[in-house]
Parts: structure tokens; C-alpha cells; sequence
């Protein structure tokens, strides 16, 4: 087990393009650290650099304190499963699972104890025998965590792993996947660009955009006080809600409108009752609605702008319908309307 530590990281290809700038994190020893941010944003490129399979341009990464700037990626003691499963498609499961340890010149009876034990910790004991092409995309993907935790690494660097798999099987992979780090316990880095899924499987989570660290946090402080407007706008779904202070400021209770401040509002946090005495009251007319079974998902139309809400299905709504909500004034978030940084208004 090792803690990751990533200080200064820049990376510049060669062709002269800036992929991550002074990137620095770390990933404690046995935690898993979810790195999330939208495509393009140097996530993989991040993974390259810890694993090895790429050099960085400056900065150190240090692996369990020892700085590994320079060791190749079979000296790094780290594992990476990626999202396409490089499995080999002539050999079975149970050839697959063994490859890394034969090569290691493994004794053959302690091959074939660790590889049925880790077949069985993924449910794989009955498709040893078969190939990749006769697997389905979550039993190839189980095998490539498999062949990554015979390895027995340090850290586990794994590059979006689920997203070529379908809605619900992506679910329980990912609660398998929290209680195996439970189990084993190994520092692992988890990349991926859906926040739900950052959200629910990170212990912390660094949010990455066009190559910088936006905020690093747990998820429930990244939901709760984000850095700036564009991590509130990518961390929760559906997005938030921004208004500028002037629209605000047409509410009943809002605060005094703030010159160059802009508001957000997460959708779930709009209530059908005042909740206290300093809420904000909004008064709209929906002009889209859309029922989720115990949910309305509705837009609002206020004097200027729109507003999504999320609303417990607890009355009939209706298109056209006047509609007046509450929310609190804790759950008002503002940002520098210039800078989108996140700013903390002095409170009444
Ligand atoms: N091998 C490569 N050669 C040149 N540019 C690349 C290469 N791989 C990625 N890039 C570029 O680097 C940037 C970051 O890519 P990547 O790290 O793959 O992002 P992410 O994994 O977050 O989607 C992108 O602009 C991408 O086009
Ligand atoms: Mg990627």
C-alpha cells in the first residue's frame, strides 16, 4: 500500500499543447480518490503519468514517499485497468487471470489457488474456462480487475472502467467495486467523467477542468460549498439553477442584490412550504413538467429567467400553472459573477 503524491505536475505534449497545468493532489495511503471532469480534461493523461506510460513535462510524483519520475512503469508497483478491457482474445479467463504471475515464474499449484480465489472474489469461477469473446462486457471487465489484483499493487490506477457498460450493470459494478476497496484496502485512483458516479464511489474526489484542479474534497463538501460556478455547475444533476442578482433580487426575502454576484440553487432544494422565516419565495409559472413517479421535474419561468426544480410529487402541477416555491437562504450559493469563484456573503 502507498500513498500517491502528485506536486506541480505540468504536461505539454510535444506538439506544443498544454494538457495539465500545475496540477498537485494526493491520494492518501488506502484511500479511493475518484478524479472526475469532463472529457478531454487530461484525466487519462493524469493516469499515464502515475502509471509510467508517459514522462512529465515538470513536477514529481511520488509513489509511498519515493519519487518515481524517472522508473519505468514495471518498477512503479502500481496496476491500471483501463475502460476498453485489453484482455487476450486467445486465451481463456483462467489464462488471462494467470499470465502476469507465470510470467513472474509463479509456482504452478499457487497459480492456480490464487487464480481461483480471485475468480471467485468476482463471481468468475464458473467462466474460467471460457474466452473473452464468450464473456459478457461486465465478466470481461471483472477479468481485467482480476488480472490487475493478482498483481498485487501498490495502487490501483483505474481509467473510467465501467463507462462502456450498460446503466444497471454499471451500478452494481460500482458497489462491488467499493466493497472490494473495503476488503483489500489498497490505495486506488479512480477516473471517470460522470459525477454521479465520482460522487458515490470517492472517499474524496479532485474535480479536473481544462487541465487545472478545480477543488478537491469529499463529495459531500463538493456538493455542499463548491470551489466555483463551474464545479457547482458539473457536480449534482440535474445541474444548478444560476441567477443573476437582479433576478434575485425581484424575489420576496431575497437578500439585498449584490453587485457583480451571481446565485445558484441546486433544483432539490426548492420546497412547495416556507421552511423559515428568512426563505426566499419564488413565484413562477411552470412552463415544462415532467413526472419521475414521486418526483416532478419542472421549469419554472420567473420574471426573467428559468429555474429547474425538483419537487416531491405531493399535488397534481400542471402547464401554465402558477406556482409559488420556498428555499432557504443556506441553500443560496454565490459566485463572483467575473471570476466564478466561489464567494460567502456576509449573512444577516
Ligand atoms: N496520444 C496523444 N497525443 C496527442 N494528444 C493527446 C493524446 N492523448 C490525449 N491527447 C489530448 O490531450 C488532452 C487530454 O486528453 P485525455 O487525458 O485523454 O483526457 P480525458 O481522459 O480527460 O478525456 C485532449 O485534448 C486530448 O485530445
Ligand atoms: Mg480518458
Amino acid at each position: 500500500m502507498a500513498a500517491v503524491q502528485i506536486e506541480h505536475v505540468d504536461k505539454i505534449r510535444p506538439g506544443g499543447q498544454g494538457v495539465l497545468h500545475d496540477v498537485s493532489f494526493a491520494a492518501r495511503d488506502g484511500e479511493l480518490l475518484a478524479v472526475v471532469g469532463p472529457s478531454g480534461c487530461g484525466k487519462s493523461t493524469l493516469l499515464r503519468l502515475v502509471a509510467g506510460l508517459e514522462s512529465v513535462t515538470a513536477g514529481v510524483i511520488r509513489i509511498g514517499g519515493q519519487v518515481v519520475n524517472e522508473l519505468p512503469p514495471q518498477r512503479r508497483d502500481v496496476a491500471m485497468v483501463f475502460q476498453s478491457h485489453a484482455l487476450y482474445p486467445h486465451m481463456s479467463v483462467y489464462e488471462n487471470l494467470a499470465f502476469g504471475l507465470r510470467a513472474r515464474g509463479t509456482p504452478r499449484r499457487q497459480i492456480d489457488r490464487r487464480v481461483r480465489q480471485v475468480g471467485a472474489r468476482l463471481g468468475l469461477e464458473t467462466m474460467l474456462e471460457r474466452y473473452p469473446r464468450e464473456l459478457s462486457g461486465g465478466q470481461r471487465q471483472r477479468t481485467a480487475l482480476g488480472r490487475a489484483m493478482l498483481r498485487e499493487p501498490a495502487v490501483f490506477l483505474l481509467d473510467e472502467p465501467l463507462s462502456s457498460l450498460d446503466v444497471p450493470l454499471r451500478a452494481e459494478l460500482r458497489r462491488e467495486l467499493a466493497a472490494l476497496h473495503r476488503s483489500l484496502g489498497t490505495t486506488m485512483i479512480y477516473v471517470t467523467h460522470d459525477q454521479s458516479e465520482a460522487l458515490s464511489l470517492g472517499q474524496r474526489m479532485v474535480v479536473l477542468a481544462g487541465g487545472r484542479v478545480q477543488q478537491i474534497d469529499t463529495p459531500l463538501d463538493v456538493y455542499r460549498r463548491p470551489a466555483s460556478r463551474f464545479v457547482a455547475g458539473f457536480i449534482g444533476w440535474p445541474p444548478m439553477n444560476f441567477l443573476r442578482a437582479e433576478s434575485l433580487a425581484e424575489m420576496a426575502g431575497a437578500p439585498a442584490g449584490e453587485a457583480g454576484v451571481e446565485y445558484g440553487i441546486r433544483p432539490e432544494c426548492f420546497a412547495a412550504q416556507p421552511g423559515g422565516a428568512d426563505d426566499v419565495q419564488f413565484e413562477g409559472r411552470i412552463e415544462r413538467i415532467e413526472s419521475q413517479g414521486g418526483e416532478w421535474h419542472l421549469e419554472l419561468a420567473l420574471r426573467r429567467e428559468r429555474v429547474l426544480v425538483r419537487l416531491r410529487a405531493e399535488q397534481a402541477l400542471a402547464v401554465g400553472e402558477p406556482l409559488r416555491l420556498w428555499v432557504r437562504r443556506a441553500d443560496l450559493h454565490t459566485f463572483d459573477a467575473a471570476t466564478g469563484q466561489r464567494v460567502e456573503l456576509a449573512r444577516r
